[in-house]
């Protein structure tokens, strides 16, 4: 017998639509940790400007090849940095702010303005903008939040989870110090 082309488009499509059903479930760590993630009692959530697992807003850089690759140390240090790689001091024909560059396209530029909290995406023509050079001034947030190291180290073990399905307990001890 003959199967609709229907049941079959179903067949390949469904899997796409619930692709979380076969994964694993989150560890209680990477739960804690996406609790922070996404509303945090210290500072500004992480997800106000990182997005993983479908939460969070993408506004600093894509957190996945990073949380697969560095150790939890590493990641605590990115964590708390204060030298920037990305974020650039933008001067308009306006104003000056932080900024990080979302997209050019064309003549059209696209910048989240990271000195309002949420941060803005605001849109300019090339015309306007004079120069964006290396910034010394904004701070990581979490940099200032004074997470504790079990706090840190239940964000990392979500970090691991949601990237390369780390399920391993991130522990305070490997964090360092
Ligand atoms: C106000 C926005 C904002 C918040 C809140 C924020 N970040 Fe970031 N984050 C950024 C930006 C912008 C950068 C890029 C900084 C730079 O120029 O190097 C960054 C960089 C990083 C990096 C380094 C990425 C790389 O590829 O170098 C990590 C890791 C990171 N953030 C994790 C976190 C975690 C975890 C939290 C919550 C505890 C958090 N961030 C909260 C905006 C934010």
């Amino acid at each position: 017998m003959k199967r609709s082309p229907l049941l079959i488009l179903g067949a390949l499509i469904l899997p796409l639509l619930a692709p979380g059903q076969s994964k694993p479930p989150l560890t209680p760590q990477a739960q804690r940790g996406q609790a922070l993630f996404q509303k945090s009692p210290k500072g500004v959530a992480c997800g106000t400007c990182h997005t993983l697992k479908g939460i969070g807003v993408a506004v600093g850089p894509d957190l996945t090849k990073l949380a697969s690759a560095a150790t939890p140390r590493g990641l605590v240090m990115a964590i708390e940095m204060t030298m920037t790689a990305y974020v650039q001091q933008v001067k308009t024909t306006k104003n000056e702010f932080p900024g990080i560059q979302k997209q050019k396209v064309g003549d059209t530029l696209e910048i989240w303005d990271l000195s309002k909290l949420p941060p803005t995406l605001r849109t300019f023509s090339s015309s306007e903008i004079l120069s964006m050079r290396g910034n010394e001034k904004w701070v990581h947030p979490p940099a200032a939040a004074h997470y504790d190291r079990q706090e840190l180290a239940d964000i990392i073990g979500f970090l691991k989870f949601s990237s390369n399905g780390g399920q391993k307990e991130v522990t305070a001890a490997e964090l360092g110090k």
